[in-house]
């Protein structure tokens, strides 16, 4: 059939979608986004820091602050255990309202990592069965734990409307943030 795409129809369907992965992967170098992540950390360290504001607002400007610097981070927000309930509860964010401001331990992607203690990283939201849609828009995400005193408190949790965008660069980030932000819960 003339005009779409010489060839395409002879492919394994397993490299169309590779293909497709690519092209809608982050544009990002390595050494582009290392340099951003680079460049991002005294701004974040700056912001934790600042005494003047409450721990709520410096989460929140955190949040307001990764979701404009990274073009790959659509939703950034926070959730912490919901006092002992094994439980937990959305903190602040930037991005779209979310209806799950409460997720049990063991659902979705966030209640996973309360129960596993480590990060988890999902290029693509569609091979998931145990995951909580917030936004048809979300394609990959990465969840990424708190812990104070080896206790996991809460996670930083990210969206994003690109497919496969989350590198080995992203968790040492997100770890580095993480660890400023478990000095405020720590006392
Ligand atoms: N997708 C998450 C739910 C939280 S939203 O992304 C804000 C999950 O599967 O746990």
């Amino acid at each position: 059939m003339p005009g779409h795409g010489a060839g395409a129809r002879d492919l394994a369907p397993g490299w169309k979608k590779y293909n497709f992965a690519r092209k809608n992967r982050c544009s990002f170098t390595i050494p582009k986004k290392h340099n951003m992540f680079k460049d991002l950390k005294p701004e974040v360290a700056h912001l934790l820091n600042n005494g003047t504001l409450n721990i709520e607002t410096r989460l929140q400007k955190l949040c307001e602050l990764l979701k404009s610097s990274v073009p790959h981070y659509d939703w950034v927000g926070f959730y912490f255990q919901n006092g002992d309930r094994q439980e937990l509860k959305l903190g602040p964010y930037a991005g779209a309202p979310t209806d799950h401001t409460i997720i049990p331990f063991g659902k979705g992607i966030c209640g996973q990592v309360a129960v596993s203690n480590t990060n988890f990283v999902v290029p693509d939201v569609m091979g998931q069965d145990n995951y909580i849609a917030c936004s048809i828009t979300v394609k990959a995400e990465i969840v990424v734990p708190i812990f104070v005193n080896g206790k996991n408190i809460g996670q930083i949790d990210i969206d994003s409307n690109t497919l496969d965008p989350f590198t080995e660069e992203d968790e040492r980030f997100l770890e580095y943030v993480n660890s400023l932000v478990s000095k405020l819960y720590a006392a």
